[in-house]
């Protein structure tokens, strides 16, 4: 099983950005966290991360045929990308949602979430471990 694993705006920005909600390890650690998750799960991943709105819709659009599966955590996009929610669906692969932080116990306009929409499940408030969480939801149900 392929799948790509994307992260959107500032999430580069890991260890250095309100570390207090986000933790103290940077985004290199948490490709490598992803990486060895997979290769535990014995699935295959590529892990990207743009800060554009466009970029995550065209990699959302060309992943259809090529991966069996995304997990996405849209950042801020989450919140007000119906793009990303109509890329997700036209590409129509199966998708579950990730987010480091709890965004239901956040500010009320972090409980909208567009992509989650299109996705089959969400995990949210467990740091990098939802990411191993993602990708072992779509080995299981594939
Ligand atoms: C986030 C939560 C979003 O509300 C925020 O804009 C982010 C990160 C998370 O992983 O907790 O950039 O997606």
């Amino acid at each position: 099983m392929k799948i790509l694993v994307l992260n959107g705006p500032n999430l580069n920005m890991l260890g250095i950005r309100e570390p207090s909600i986000y933790g103290r390890q940077d985004y290199s650690a948490l490709v490598d966290f992803v990486k060895n998750a997979a290769q535990e799960l014995s699935c295959e991943v590529e892990v990207r991360q743009s800060n554009h709105e466009g970029v995550l819709v065209d990699w959302i659009q060309e992943a259809y045929g090529k991966f069996d599966g995304i997990v996405i955590n849209p950042a801020a996009y989450t919140h007000t990308s119906v793009a990303i929610l109509d890329a997700l669906k036209a590409a129509g692969l199966p998708t579950v949602e990730v987010h480091l932080s709890d965004i239901m116990q956040r500010e009320e306009f972090r409980h909208i979430s567009y992509a989650g929409m299109a996705c089959k499940t969400t995990f949210k408030g467990l740091g990098f471990e939802g990411y191993s969480k993602a990708l072992e939801y779509l080995m299981l149900n594939r």
